[in-house]
């Protein structure tokens, strides 16, 4: 197999259901050691912890012959993502591939957002995927290699309703997982951010009251989250040595190359601009370019089987 795991060791956050529970599945397939992190909290994230779902698939993973061990606790927590990344050292020896994958949903429209909903998502997603990346970039810069991927989404990358909170955290994925890349290519490090999509709990809580919104609820049921996997897989292993900084997106059996912002139209003038001269001739000039209002589904238009 190029894409092999054979040796490594990685570790996989929120791996107790949906997308990271595939990965989790598909590493160990791989031949890696497998550290299943997962809270085990409910879509909000905001009730106690239950950790079977991460043991659950320990035991799917040493049932069929590989090693696995279960981790409880939260990417939020500083001390709980070195924790988990220790639990990956003490028992497997080493660290080759941190897959930040934890997620939490609080969905509101914005004018109706708290700030406990705004801090609880950027907590999970943006701090987490901070918590979990820092306490292995230790590890990663001593032995000269490893593996970073980070799940962002197209309600970050192009934008989604009653969101603000998610969307802002997953851009903000997108632009760490660049500068991780950035900063330690020198140490053989590489990061990448995938953007999934899938039916799990997480799809499952998006409101469809309109016939066209439950159309498009019956085709996001076809999205099986087990397809994310063996492209994260892939990222992770030294078949992915030349690949880092890069945005990708994987439905069902489609797996996409993202762009990234590059400026499209410039407008200059040697005496400087005013508000007026900015009104007057920048907004016309560049209005046929302005992008729409689109959300996610808006792009992603086509079928996804
Ligand atoms: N499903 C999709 O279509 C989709 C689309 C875009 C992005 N994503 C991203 O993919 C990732 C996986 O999502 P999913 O759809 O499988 O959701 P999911 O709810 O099925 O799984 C997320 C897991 O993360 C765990 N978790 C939550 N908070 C945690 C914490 N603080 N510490 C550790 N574990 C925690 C949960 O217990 C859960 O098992 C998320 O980052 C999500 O934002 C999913």
């Amino acid at each position: 197999m190029v894409a092999n795991m054979t040796g490594k060791v990685a570790l996989v956050t929120g791996a107790g259901r949906g997308v990271g529970r595939g990965i989790a599945l598909e590493m160990a397939a791989a031949g890696a050691a497998v550290v299943v992190n997962d809270l085990g909290s409910s879509l909000k994230g905001d009730d106690g912890a239950d950790t079977s779902p991460a043991q659950q698939v320990v035991d799917e993973i040493v049932q069929a012959g590989g090693r696995a061990v279960a981790n409880g606790d939260s990417v939020a927590s500083y001390e709980g993502a070195h924790e988990m990344v220790r639990a990956a050292i003490d028992n497997f020896g080493r660290i080759d591939a941190v897959v930040n994958n934890a997620g939490n949903l609080r969905d509101t429209l914005f004018h109706k957002m708290e700030e406990d909903d705004f801090d609880a998502v950027i907590a999970v997603h943006l701090k987490g995927s901070f918590n979990v990346s820092r306490a292995a970039a230790s590890f990663f810069k001593e032995q000269g290699s490893g593996a970073y991927v980070h799940m962002t989404s197209t309600s970050g990358l192009v934008g989604n309703f009653g969101q603000a909170n998610y969307s802002a955290a997953k851009l903000g994925v997108a632009g760490l997982s660049k500068s991780i890349a950035l900063d330690m290519a020198r140490f053989g490090v590489r990061s990448n951010a995938v953007a999934p999509f899938a039916w799990t709990r997480m799809v499952d809580s998006i409101p469809a009251t309109t016939p066209e919104q439950i159309k498009r609820i019956e085709g996001l049921k076809k999205l099986v989250p087990e397809k994310i996997a063996p492209f994260v897989v892939a990222l992770c292993s030294d078949a992915g040595a030349k690949v880092s900084g890069q945005i990708f997106g994987v439905r069902n059996n489609e797996i996409y190359l993202f762009s990234q912002p590059r400026p499209i139209r410039t407008a200059h003038t040697s005496d400087g601009w005013t508000p007026d001269s900015v009104a007057e001739r920048v907004f016309p000039m560049f209005e046929k370019d302005f992008y729409p209002l689109h959300r996610s589904g808006d792009v992603f238009t086509w079928d996804p089987v």
